[in-house]
């Protein structure tokens, strides 16, 4: 079996695992375990839907600007399509910087950006036969777009800079989405991400020993350096990063969407 194709069976398994009760099913007939309605439906074929079904949500968020949401999500969405993932990267910014920079014709084709403002269950229940993964972008800003996101993803992928006003902003972020996990069966999952690292600075080191200290959040092992390449990547008709901007790319889809996420 091929690494990536490993990586995906994984995936999916993982998935199947820790969300059967979720995602997967949301919207359908048999969506029991969430609404807590009786199933319609023995649970052999309960667990085939999730088994054949299964998406992952993903919300890229901060409520800080410019840190590296739109750029992440991007280059994650062609990551998992270069594993042979259907993603839909789903614009919730009203700038749609994702959605105007698809409409260049940059994307892979394998990829469908779409402005979505309001991700409900509803529209994930249409969308789980379509796609494998959905990428939320989110906007740097505290509304609807944010808090439903944070209600039906499966985990929050947080790009945070090394700097102190960004660490500060961070604290509130973390209060609105312990709101939203009110509206859900389970928290979110966390995850950080130390983007435009560098790792040779103090800052970079420090904020991720800061970050450890916020319960029920987890920050992910790889950062993403400080490298113009990642900007001119999405910047032209969309051409492979070169390995060593690709490799932290790697690892963190594979931290995200891993077993232990
Ligand atoms: N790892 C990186 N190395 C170098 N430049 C980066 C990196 N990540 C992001 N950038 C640059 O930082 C700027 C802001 O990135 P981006 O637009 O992705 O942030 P954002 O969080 O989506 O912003 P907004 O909050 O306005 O939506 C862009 O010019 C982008 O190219
Ligand atoms: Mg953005």
């Amino acid at each position: 079996m091929s690494q990536a194709i490993r990586r995906r069976y994984f995936t999916t398994v993982s998935l199947m695992a820790s969300n059967a009760s979720r995602t997967h099913v949301r919207g359908s007939d048999s969506v029991s375990p969430f609404f807590h309605r009786p199933c319609a439906f023995p649970l052999y074929v309960h667990l085939y839907a999730c088994y054949s079904r299964a998406m992952s949500v993903i919300a890229v968020m901060n409520l800080k600007g410019g840190v590296g949401k739109t750029t992440l999500a991007i280059l994650l969405a062609h990551e998992l399509a270069g594993r042979g993932g259907r993603v839909l990267l789903a614009d919730s910014d009203p700038q749609a910087s994702a959605h105007a920079w698809s409409t260049w014709g940059l994307t892979k084709d394998t990829i469908v950006v779409q402005p979505t403002k309001k991700i409900t269950r509803k529209l994930l229940a249409e969308l789980k036969t379509k796609f494998d993964t959905v990428i939320i972008d989110c906007p740097p800003a505290l509304g609807d777009q944010c808090i439903l996101a944070a209600v039906v993803a499966d985990a929050a992928l947080i790009p945070v800079l090394p700097g102190a006003l960004d660490f500060a902003a961070t604290t509130v972020m973390l209060e609105t989405l312990s709101a939203a996990d009110t509206e859900r069966q389970t928290p979110l999952k966390k995850l950080f991400v130390v983007n435009r690292a560098d790792s040779r600075s103090a800052m970079s080191n420090a904020l991720v020993k800061q970050l450890k200290g916020f319960e029920g959040c987890k920050v992910a092992k790889t950062t993403i350096p400080q490298r113009a390449g990642y900007t001119k990547a999405i910047a032209g008709k969309w051409r492979s990063l070169s390995r060593d901007l690709q490799i932290p790319i790697e690892s963190l889809a594979d931290e995200l969407l891993g077993e232990d996420a």
